[in-house]
């Protein structure tokens, strides 16, 4: 027997390298053989506009009264060379969100609260639904890599054309439907066999460089007849060549999506390992469009994990134009809602982290093709949930804005931040709070 002092053991320790969360995953990995696929965006903590305050007004400057002196919120989309441009009330637009993904009824109420709203919503991957088109005052029309649903009858009925070369949540990547959401409607939309697994091409079939973004912007001027005007939606990756090409190529806005975007349904190690955070996005993309002259000419729309009015006037502060919501949209319709927690337990998650979006299972009735769930959502009600949200967004947007002494959200700019974190002043270049640093060199 040893006449050591008996001393406490050590607690079990996890490693910070092999945590459960990896450990499970390698067991579920061994288990299965296949990658793990979920919907929504990166959920590991990323730079974000968490990291960046605004220097509200004092002696040096002062702020506008909030029932007095007004804001302006709206914003003009597409004024380079569309003859008929989008005017909005709000800067705060619907992203691109697949029918097939969706549920009818989901893209229904996202219509309805844009247009209670003043803003837009945008279509996706296979194609326009009446059910959008019908309740949608704005309705932007997107052009994918897919092609799924492409017709040139709904690009004429859409107010815009949005040229998708990639998503935040996957640049380089395609989406992916799983079988169980390919019902009859969705089979006919895309021309796809009902009930089969599908891809989404990760590019365009018929182009190989930006020339040929210029070739196919010409063309859709043309089938439009120059009115409408033409997005070029990229994920965030190299902003600052993708914005310059976009524009070379004649696109009239540029939408960029950072890596905390939502998807519908992507491969997990693409989602959390692949493109850069929106906040390290936009600097580079602002100053493409200064660097060609056109900043504000060509509008610059931002979008991954925007969920307030803070987030917005950043944005907005940083450069961008306008701003697009996903996931924050889904959520004001009742997606992930408590009130359905027994159902997502029985799915094997909770309320709040619910992402297996590809199964169609949805008890909110958003992300499903099953009429009975969908059933669950009353369009009218939850577009008269995302009404509300996207004017609070918006009013939150407005009294920072005014607390910085500005009569507009397009002129909050740079000088009213500054950054909680030395990366986030590194990306954002806006100075390190309580100092005039502004890390890092070179021109973005
Ligand atoms: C359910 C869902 C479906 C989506 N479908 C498409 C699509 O068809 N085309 C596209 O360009 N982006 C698609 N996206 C990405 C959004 O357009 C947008 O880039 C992203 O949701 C913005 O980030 P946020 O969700 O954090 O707001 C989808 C996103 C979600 C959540």
């Amino acid at each position: 027997m040893s006449d050591h002092p008996k001393v406490p053991r050590t607690p079990p320790r996890f490693s910070a390298t092999f945590t459960p969360d990896t450990m499970a995953e390698i067991r579920r990995a061994a288990a299965t053989g296949i990658y793990d696929i979920r919907g929504a965006g990166a959920k590991r903590k990323l730079p974000h506009f968490d990291d960046l305050l605004f220097l509200g007004a004092s002696i040096s400057r002062y702020p506008l009264e909030g029932y007095r002196e007004t804001c302006g919120t709206d914003v003009i989309l597409g004024s380079r060379f569309a003859k008929k441009p989008i005017h909005l009330k709000t800067p705060v637009t619907i992203a691109g969100m697949s029918f097939g993904s969706l549920s009818g009824a989901a893209k229904e109420s996202l219509g309805r609260g844009a247009s209670i709203a003043g803003t837009s919503t945008t279509t996706g991957d296979g194609g326009m639904t009446q059910e959008e088109r019908g309740h949608s005052s704005v309705l932007v029309y997107q052009y994918l890599p897919s092609r799924y649903g492409m017709n040139p009858d709904d690009l004429r009925k859409a107010d815009a054309i949005e040229v998708v070369i990639g998503q935040g949540a996957k640049p380089g990547g395609g989406g992916m439907l799983l079988g169980q959401k390919i019902t009859p409607r969705v089979a006919k939309m895309r021309t796809l066999p009902e009930g089969i697994d599908q891809r989404s091409s990760s590019r365009h079939p018929d182009w190989t460089g930006p020339d040929d973004l210029a070739i196919k912007i010409a063309e859709l001027r043309e089938i439009t007849d120059w009115e409408k005007p033409i997005y070029v939606k990229v994920g965030a990756t190299r902003p600052y060549y993708d914005t310059a090409l976009a524009v070379k190529a004649g696109a009239d806005v540029v939408v960029l999506d950072g890596m905390q975007g939502g998807t519908a349904a992507t491969q997990e190690v693409f989602i959390e390992h692949v493109g850069i955070p929106i906040l390290a996005a936009i600097g580079p993309a602002v100053q493409a469009l200064r660097d060609l002259n056109m900043h504000r000419k060509v509008q610059l729309i931002v979008s991954g994990g925007i969920r307030n009015g803070a987030d917005v006037a950043k944005a907005l502060a940083l450069g961008a134009d306008a701003v697009a919501i996903g996931t924050a949209a889904l959520i004001a319709l009742g997606d992930n809602d408590p009130i359905y927690e027994a159902e997502y337990q029985a799915l094997g998650s909770t309320a709040g982290a619910y992402d297996d979006w590809h199964e169609g299972r949805d008890p909110a009735g958003i992300t499903t093709q099953d009429p009975v769930l969908a059933a669950r959502l009353d369009p009218v009600k939850a577009g008269r949930r995302l009404a509300n949200f996207l004017s609070v967004m918006t009013m939150e947007a407005q009294v920072i804005a005014r607390a910085c002494g500005k009569s507009h959200l397009h002129n909050l700019e740079p000088e009213d931040l500054v950054a909680l974190t030395v990366e986030a002043a590194a990306m954002a270049k806006v100075p390190l709070a309580g100092t005039d640093w502004i890390p890092g060199a070179g021109k973005y």
